[in-house]
Formats: structure tokens, C-alpha cells, sequence
């Protein structure tokens, strides 16, 4: 793997640097009073901590985090290049891709004027329900490490922190901010605690952020055993830790804990109460002194320290990345081809033969409307999105006709109201006075942070959103109203809706994205325009009365058929049609932050839309544009699936790069993919009385599917390209892999070779359970047609470890099976080999 550390040409300059930024910490460190050090350790704001011009210190900017970089604003205004979800990010299986697009999003973050970004997520994918899992990497802890290496070294490199996250055990959402997750020491060091173990030995992430939940009895803001002696002092983590937002509960606890920040300010437990307790002699100043060190040293890292250099030269930070052309390429490379049979007795379904076909249907409502990304904290605004409808059409020969048909709409709720809208939003204070006036492109609207300027939460009484609609169809149009607050809606003068919303769900954060939703119908002529204003009177301002925040939106439906009419409108389309392509998806409300799922079906009528349309042309092939899995139940009814994840925003250039055949798809399941959720061996996300038990152990994904003996629909590791490959001969030692393969198709390719370890003699105590086989390594190779290829594959040594229940690391002798395999279900080669105790 190629994201352990090499000797660097640099790394003498980067050891003067540390040196001096060491000095430059003390130096200022001294020069602070017991108030500025207190307000040091507390966010200024949503997104910001404090300047000490004294000291040259200046104010660092935080921000999301994973798939670009939003900045401080969190609206379309502010655009980032979109990459694809981490879960693609981790089809790849390539920690040099990963890295790449760190560099990327360094250089974003640069654009920006942001200096520590809010990711990488290497929580694991422990349940399929987990509502966060497209954030997250995979179920396997090595694969998840290495992927977050590649990134935080990139994002590094360019010289912009980040911030591992969420430390530990955030792997569902259900109650995340008060759940206790009951986990054992051997699954939580050799799974939950492990990529970011990785991380620290393998990137040196300058900061990491604890997570709103509890381990074992403690919540992770102020847990010091985790923090103070697992990865700071057993590890040698030496960043800042961060804490999720308003996670942070308990000023002295939370010192104590090992905190450092607590975000967003200004009213945190820190600060002022830090201060204060000082004072009352409840921590000592020193304990202070520790966590500022810590602040300064990432702003000394970050460039934000005046007088010392930062981590990374200007000369030495990556320029000149083309965004689209990484998130194109990263898109295709992480695209799974699960499923490529032939249609009839000719060619596999994919790839399609451009030249041999007359007319496309593109089907589905995703593919016009693609889902780039997962909802949340995640959510970046893309300048362009090209959907796979798009893409297809640019990349198809001119006299290839293509048709579309929606078929079935997934959504729920209504779209924010865009096409014939001419929109402005209006901050007014309580009597009406206009105090700011802006141009909005859609429906929605979003403050998180800071109002715009001229607008304070003292002046602020009401926001208008105001303009015209001039429809183009006549009928019953769908309005919809959301917010938390008082919300009145006009259209020509004639009120449609007047009423309160109040906030649903346990969930803070949740609630404030997703506000309630509430509609209304209005017959509407085509070609005539009317006056529409919605006026949104906020109820407090959503995220604690300190933060700047309101959300609010309109959304419009125009009048449509029944869903019936759509599906009958498809079919009628892929039967006229020599290849019909299918985009199914799921949607805001079944992947997001601050809820689970509650089951894995696709949202709306998409499997009926599937099985009909593949019922009516035998060259189907069907896109899952999802973040995680989701049941096919008609997949062996079709010839090809391809899981595209959320593409980013290159998303419909990358679809047709890999449908066509000009690259073939890259990934392989970072994650099992089931068939059904009942065959699932671990699902449940619910806490009991509070606490969650990971009864489990380390039976998680594969490690759990192998002991249960059900067969999922597709197998971690698994994926196909559009050559085949031919594993030759296999060497291993305790140390290494040697492995030879050929790529006996007729074109170029690039294969995954993956090592997985199988205990056969365990020579381990009794009571020391350990899996059938895990990962312990992998490499891609290329190789072009009839060419063999060799590959070198380190093996770790905490391969062959347990973690004991006294807090050691022991090395379990014995037999294993070292294998070389396609997929965890899918081992070509294989020997044996015997390693010995310590
Ligand atoms: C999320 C974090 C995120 C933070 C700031 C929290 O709700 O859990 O992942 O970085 O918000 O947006």
C-alpha cells in the first residue's frame, strides 16, 4: 500500500520547522493572560476561533469536511468542487487516489481561507441502517485507515489541517448525542479504535474531533482514558482535539478529558466558565496552558502564527489541480460493477457499444436529477452538476437518439421551488424596515454562522422571501412551506398558508435541517405570471441562541400524472430503445445526518420502475446512485448493476466514461452488500435504557457474514472491470506478499489484488475468539492485455495481534492461510505459512 511514509527529500526542512514552531508556541504561550488563553480554547462563532493580534496570532478557520470544502457560508453562493462520497472515495481501494484529493481540497480550503477541515469520517460501517454511512469508508478498519491516511496526508501536504473524526463509536445516529456504546476492549481496539490508530502512526493528523457519544459509561468530550491515555499517550497524537459541535458539556470534565476546543462559540464551557474555574481553583492553570500549547501549534501548522513557518512551504503546496477532472476521475474509479452478464447469446451488457446502437433510454428521476451527495453537515454547494442524463448525451454519437422518462419520483419532499421563479430574500426587522436585500437562485435559505452583514439577531424580526412564478403547465401546482417558526404564504395577494410549525424529532441538528413540511395546492395557467412571497418569522434561531441560523424554504411541485402514468411513459421508452439505462437513488430523507434508517428498500416505486423496464428490454442496466447499500431485489433480473455511490459532481461524465467503455470501473465494496436486511447479521441502532451494546464483538461486515454462513447479494471486496485477471503465483512470508497475475482479457485494466489472513491453528487461548479471515492488505496493479504483473505487499504486523483485555498488543503464533483474493468470497491463491509468539 502506498500510504505508509517514505523517506522525503523534505523531511529535514519539515523537522527545522517543528523546532521552531515549538519555540514560537512557548514564546506566545507566555505572552497570554489567563482570559485570553481561557477564550483561545472556545469557537468565536460557528466556524472560527479567536485572533490575538498581540501575539500575531490570527483567527483559524474550521469547516466541512468530507467531499469538498463549504467555507463559512452554507449556501449555493459559496461553491466547492464536489468529489464523490467517501464510500466511493473508498471503492477505489487506492490511498494515492485519496491522497490526491486531499491535495484537491487543500487547495479549496485555500481558496477559501480555511485552515483545518472538518474530516476525514473513519467511523465504521457497523450496521447497514447507519443514516451516515455514505460519510463513513467501509467495514473493515485497515482499508478505512488507509483511505484516511491517503487523505489526511494529502489535505496535509497542502498545508491545511484536519480533523480525524468522530473519536470514538459514532457509528449510527439514533440518539448520537446522548447514547453510551457498549463496547468490549478487543472489538474497540481492533475495530472502532483502529483507523484512527492508523491514522495517527501513518498521517500525523493535526487534530481529531471527539464525537457527541459515550463509550462505556463516559461521554467521548470527556473521556479521558480514550484520549489522554489511548491516543495521546499510547499513540502519540500530538494535535489538537476538537469537539463535535456542542458536544462539549462540562468545563472541568471536559479539560480534564483532554479536550482543547469547544466549537462553535462564542457561548461554550469554555472561555469565560474555563476562566472561572481557574480562578475557583477547580483545574490548574497549568491543565490550561497544556490544551493552548496545543491551539497554537495548530495555528503555527496552519501558517495562522505570525513569525514562524507553517508545516508546509508555500513552495511546496500542490498547484494547479484541475477539481472536475479529480472528482471525474476519482467518480469512475470508485464506480462497482457488481453484476455484467451477457444479453441474449452476444457481448456482456456492459460496456455498451456506442456504435452498434440507434436509440438510449435514460430512465429514472436521479438521472436527470442526480444525488451527488449525502444530506448534513456534509453538504457542500457544487458550482455545475452534470447528470448522467447530460453526461450521456454529450458522450453518445450525434445520430444515437436518446429519450428520458422520470418513471417514478423517490422524493418526498417537494423540491425547492427553482424553475419560472424570480426570487430575492428580504432581512427585516420587526416593524418591517428593510435591513438587507439578496438575489436567491431557489427556494431555500440557509444562514449558519453569521447573517449577512447588516443583519444582527437584535434587529432581526422576519425574512421575506419574495418574487414571481410564471408556470409552464397549467394545472394544480404543489407549494410547499418549511421552517421552524411562523411561516405565511401569498400568492397574488391571496394568503395560502398561515400558520406555526413547531419542530419534530429528537434530534437538534436534524430538526433544524429538515424543518417540517407542509403544503398546499393552487391551480395555476401556463405562460401567466404571479406574485408569490413566503414570510418566515423564526422561532428562537435553531442551533442555540447565540449561533446565527435560520432555515427555511419554499418548494414547488408542477401538476404531474400518477406514478403509474410514469412508469407506463418508461417502459414505452426503454421497449423502443436498443439499451436502457436506469438511474435508481435514494434521497435526502434515507441518507443523511442525525437519523438511521429504517430499512434498506429504495425509496418510492424504483423497484417496480426496475423490474418493469427490464421486463420490457433484456438490455438493461441499472445505476444505484446511493451512498450505502440498498436491496435489488430484482437484480438477478437484469444484466448489468453498477454502483455509482454519489458520484460528485462530475457525476453524468463519469457514468458515461465507464458505460461506454472508455475507462472500465475501478471499485470493488468497500462494504457487504446484503441481499436483504433481515440476512444482516448486525443491525440494530437503537439504544436500550440509553446504552447500545455492541454484543457483536468483532463479528462486524464480513467478519460477521462469514460466521453466520447467509449469503449477502455481493461480498466485501468485491467488483469487476472489463478484462479478467489470472492470479499466477503467491510468495508470503510473516513480513510480505509476493503476488504475480496476468490480465488474460483483451484490454487494459486494473485490478485489486487483496490479502486477506485465515487462521487455521490458532494457537490462541481459550476464549480468544478470532474471525474466519481479515483483511491484511492490498494493492492495485495494471496491467494491459495478456501482461503479467507482480505486486509487494507489506504485511502489518498488527495483523497477527489481539488486543488483550490488559491493554497489550499479543502477537498470536501459529498457522495461517495467506490468501490472495478477488474478493473476501473469492480467494484465487493461497499458502500457508507459521509465525511465531513474541
Ligand atoms: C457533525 C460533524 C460536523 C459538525 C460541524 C456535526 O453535527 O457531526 O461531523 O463536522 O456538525 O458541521
Amino acid at each position: 500500500m502506498s500510504d505508509q511514509p517514505h523517506a522525503d527529500p523534505r523531511a529535514t526542512a519539515a523537522n527545522g520547522r517543528a523546532a521552531a514552531q515549538a519555540a514560537a508556541v512557548e514564546k506566545a504561550l507566555a505572552a497570554l493572560d489567563l482570559d485570553t488563553k481561557a477564550a483561545l480554547l472556545s469557537g468565536q462563532d460557528m466556524w472560527t476561533l479567536p485572533a490575538v493580534p498581540a501575539i500575531g496570532l490570527r483567527s483559524m478557520v474550521l469547516s466541512d469536511g468530507p467531499v469538498g470544502v463549504r467555507g463559512q457560508e452554507w449556501s449555493a453562493r459559496d461553491h466547492s468542487v464536489v468529489l464523490p462520497s467517501p464510500t466511493a472515495l473508498a471503492a477505489t481501494w487506492d490511498p494515492a487516489l485519496a491522497r490526491r484529493a486531499g491535495h484537491l481540497l487543500a487547495q479549496e480550503a485555500r481558496r477559501k481561507g480555511v485552515h483545518v477541515l472538518l474530516a476525514p469520517t473513519v467511523n465504521l460501517h457497523r450496521s447497514p441502517l447507519g443514516g451516515r454511512h455514505f460519510e463513513c469508508y467501509s467495514e473493515d478498519p485497515l482499508l478505512t485507515g488507509a483511505i484516511g491516511s491517503g487523505y489526511v496526508r494529502g489535505v496535509q501536504e497542502g498545508g491545511v489541517g484536519t480533523t480525524v473524526k468522530h473519536f470514538v463509536g459514532n457509528d449510527a445516529e439514533t440518539d448520537r448525542l446522548t447514547v453510551d456504546n457498549r463496547i468490549a476492549p478487543r472489538p474497540l481496539h481492533e475495530l472502532y479504535l483502529a483507523p484512527f490508530a492508523h491514522l495517527v502512526e501513518n498521517a500525523r493528523p493535526w487534530g481529531v474531533m471527539t464525537a457527541y457519544n459515550q463509550v462505556n459509561g463516559s461521554t467521548m468530550t470527556e473521556h479521558h482514558h480514550l484520549v489522554n491515555d489511548v491516543l495521546r499517550g499510547e499513540w502519540g497524537f500530538d494535535g489538537c482535539n476538537v469537539s463535535d459541535w456542542t458536544a462539549a458539556r462540562h468545563t472541568v470534565r471536559a479539560l480534564r478529558g483532554g479536550l482543547d476546543i469547544a466549537m462553535p462559540g462564542p457561548r461554550t464551557v469554555f472561555g469565560a466558565p474555563l476562566a472561572a474555574a481557574v480562578r475557583a481553583g477547580e483545574v490548574a492553570e497549568a491543565e490550561v496552558d497544556a490544551a493552548v500549547r496545543r491551539v497554537l501549534l495548530l495555528a503555527a501548522r496552519t501558517g495562522c502564527l505570525a513569525g514562524v513557518p507553517a508545516a508546509v512551504g508555500p513552495e511546496d503546496v500542490p498547484q494547479g489541480i484541475d477539481g472536475p477532472e479529480t472528482a471525474r476521475e476519482i467518480a469512475r474509479r470508485s464506480f462497482v460493477l457488481v453484476r455484467n452478464e451477457p444479453v441474449g447469446v452476444a457481448r456482456r451488457a456492459l460496456p455498451i457499444d456506442a456504435a452498434a446502437v440507434r436509440k438510449v433510454a435514460v430512465i429514472g428521476a436521479a438521472a436527470r436529477d442526480a444525488r451527488v451527495l449525502g444530506g448534513g453537515s456534509a453538504t457542500v454547494f457544487p458550482e455545475r452538476v452534470v447528470s448522467p442524463l447530460a453526461g450521456l448525451c454529450a458522450a453518445l454519437p450525434d445520430d444515437v437518439e436518446v429519450t428520458f422518462a422520470a418513471g417514478a419520483d423517490p422524493r418526498t419532499r417537494v423540491p425547492q421551488a427553482r424553475d419560472g421563479f424570480t426570487l430575492r430574500v428580504r432581512y427585516l426587522t420587526a416593524d418591517g424596515q428593510l435591513l438587507v436585500e439578496e438575489p436567491r437562485s431557489d427556494g431555500g435559505v440557509m444562514v449558519m454562522g453569521s447573517f449577512p452583514e447588516g443583519v444582527t439577531q437584535e434587529t432581526l424580526g422576519a425574512v421575506e422571501l419574495t418574487g414571481s412564478f410564471t408556470p409552464e403547465a397549467t394545472g394544480s401546482h404543489t407549494l410547499a412551506v418549511s421552517g421552524t417558526g411562523a411561516l405565511r404564504l401569498t400568492v397574488d395577494g391571496a394568503v395560502l398558508f398561515d400558520d406555526r410549525c413547531a419542530p419534530e424529532g429528537g434530534d437538534p441538528f436534524e430538526a433544524f435541517m429538515h424543518p417540517v413540511e407542509r403544503r398546499v395546492r393552487v391551480p395555476l395557467t401556463a405562460g401567466e405570471r404571479v406574485a408569490v412571497t413566503l414570510r418566515f418569522v423564526p422561532a428562537g434561531l435553531g442551533l442555540g441562541s447565540d449561533i446565527d441560523a435560520l432555515n427555511f424554504a419554499l418548494g414547488h411541485r408542477p401538476p404531474r400524472g400518477d406514478a403509474a402514468d410514469g412508469i407506463e411513459e418508461a417502459v414505452r421508452a426503454a421497449a423502443a430503445a436498443d439499451v436502457a439505462v436506469v438511474v435508481v437513488a435514494t434521497t435526502e430523507e434515507v441518507e443523511s445526518e442525525g437519523f438511521d434508517r429504517t430499512h434498506l428498500r429504495l425509496p418510492g416505486r424504483q423497484d417496480e420502475l426496475v423490474t418493469r423496464v427490464a421486463a420490457a428490454n433484456p438490455h438493461t442496466v441499472v445505476v444505484v446512485n446511493s451512498g450505502s447499500p440498498v436491496e435489488l431485489p430484482w437484480r438477478a433480473a437484469v444484466p448489468a448493476v453498477l454502483l455509482s455511490w454519489f458520484p460528485g459532481q462530475e457525476a453524468g461524465v463519469a457514468l458515461a466514461d465507464v458505460l461506454l467503455g472508455a475507462h472500465e470501473p475501478g471499485g470493488r465494496l468497500p462494504t457487504t452488500w446484503p441481499a436483504r436486511l433481515e440476512d444482516a447479521p448486525v443491525t440494530r441502532v437503537t439504544p436500550e435504557d440509553g446504552a447500545l451494546a455492541y454484543s457483536e464483538g468483532l463479528f462486524i461486515g464480513y467478519r460477521a457474514w462469514q460466521r453466520s454462513g447467509k449469503e449477502p447479494a455481493y461480498a466485501f471486496g468485491h467488483g469487476l472491470g472489463y478484462t479478467d485477471w489470472e492470479y499466477e503465483a503467491l510468495e508470503a512470508t510473516a513480513e510480505s506478499v509476493r503476488v504475480r497475475l496476468r490480465n488474460t482479457g483483451r484490454r487494459a485494466g486494473r485490478e485489486v489484488v487483496q490479502i486477506y489472513l485465515a487462521p487455521l491453528d490458532s494457537g490462541i487461548q481459550e476464549g480468544f475468539e478470532r474471525p474466519d479471515r481479515w483483511l491484511a492488505g492490498f494493492a492495485t496493479v495494471e496491467a494491459g492485455p495478456g501482461e503479467s504483473i507482480e505486486t509487494e505487499i507489506p504485511l502489518p504486523q498488527r495483523a497477527f495481534e489481539i488486543r488483550h483485555p490488559e491493554g497489550r498488543w499479543v502477537r498470536v503464533p501459529g498457522v495461517y492461510r495467506v490468501e490472495a483474493a478477488h474478493s473476501v468470497e473469492d480467494p484465487r491463491l493461497a499458502v500457508e505459512i507459521t509465525v511465531g509468539g513474541e
